[in-house]
């Protein structure tokens, strides 16, 4: 594929947990704005300051915020074969703007009924130096490691239900806008990391 992949799907649905095997089979560099705003929140910068209170409500950062941020990484030298975008778009704007720029060549949805978000959303830990994602039952830290691991500031179960409905009111029409596109893929995400791994593998 010569232009980029989208990863598409609600909050936990496993994009993050996803995107590094499809990085390493694509050779196309992994973009997540949540990474991203998490570190401008971290180094105290003036868009960090911006996004932080959306976050932390789970709500949407503004699209003007992420449309910039986007165009601002794709002047990288890595981007210039595509991306896989991790969390991008996530509004119709969003994915009007992304048009504009780069060509997109396929739609990764990975589809998760909102029952099992919640569960892996409140037990999911990350490990700071790496940024390995772990979940405390599904895919448990290795002890040596467990005293560093730590939980995302929204990872709530309250703040999840405020991303679940974000996700549905902005977020889950853009599925029928790029599947009239012809380029939305499906994946049954309720299933194993090795399951829902094997299945993108196939697809690309
Ligand atoms: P972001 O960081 O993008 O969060 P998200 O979309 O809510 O996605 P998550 O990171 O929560 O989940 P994921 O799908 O990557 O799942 P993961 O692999 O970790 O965004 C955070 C915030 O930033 C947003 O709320 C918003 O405020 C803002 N933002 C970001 N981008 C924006 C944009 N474009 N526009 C506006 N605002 C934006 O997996 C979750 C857990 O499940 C883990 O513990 C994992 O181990 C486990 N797991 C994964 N797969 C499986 C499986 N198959 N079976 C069992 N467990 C599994």
């Amino acid at each position: 594929m010569t232009g980029s992949i989208v990863l598409f799907g609600p909050p936990g649905a496993g994009k993050g947990t996803q995107a590094g095997r499809i990085s390493e089979l694509t050779g196309k560099p992994q973009v997540s704005t949540g990474d991203m705003l998490r570190s401008a929140v971290a180094n105290g910068t003036e868009l960090g300051h911006e996004a932080k209170t959306f976050m932390e409500a789970g709500l949407l950062v503004p699209d003007s915020i992420i449309i910039g941020l986007i165009s601002e990484r794709l002047r990288d030298e890595d981007a210039a074969k595509g991306v896989l975008f991790d969390g991008f778009p996530r509004t119709i704007p969003q994915a009007e703007a992304l048009a504009e720029i780069v060509s997109v060549e396929a739609v990764i949805s990975i589809e998760v009924p909102d029952e099992s978000i919640v569960e892996r959303i409140v037990g999911r830990r990350m490990d700071p130096e790496t940024g390995e994602i772990y979940h405390i039952e599904f895919k448990p830290p290795p002890k040596e490691i467990l005293a560093r691991v730590i939980q995302r500031k929204d990872d709530t179960e309250e703040t999840v239900r405020s991303r679940l409905s974000a996700y549905h009111e902005q977020t889950a029409p853009l599925a029928r806008w790029y599947s009239d596109k012809g380029l939305l893929i499906r994946i049954d995400g309720n299933r194993s990391i090795d399951d829902v791994g094997n299945s993108i593998a196939s697809m690309l």
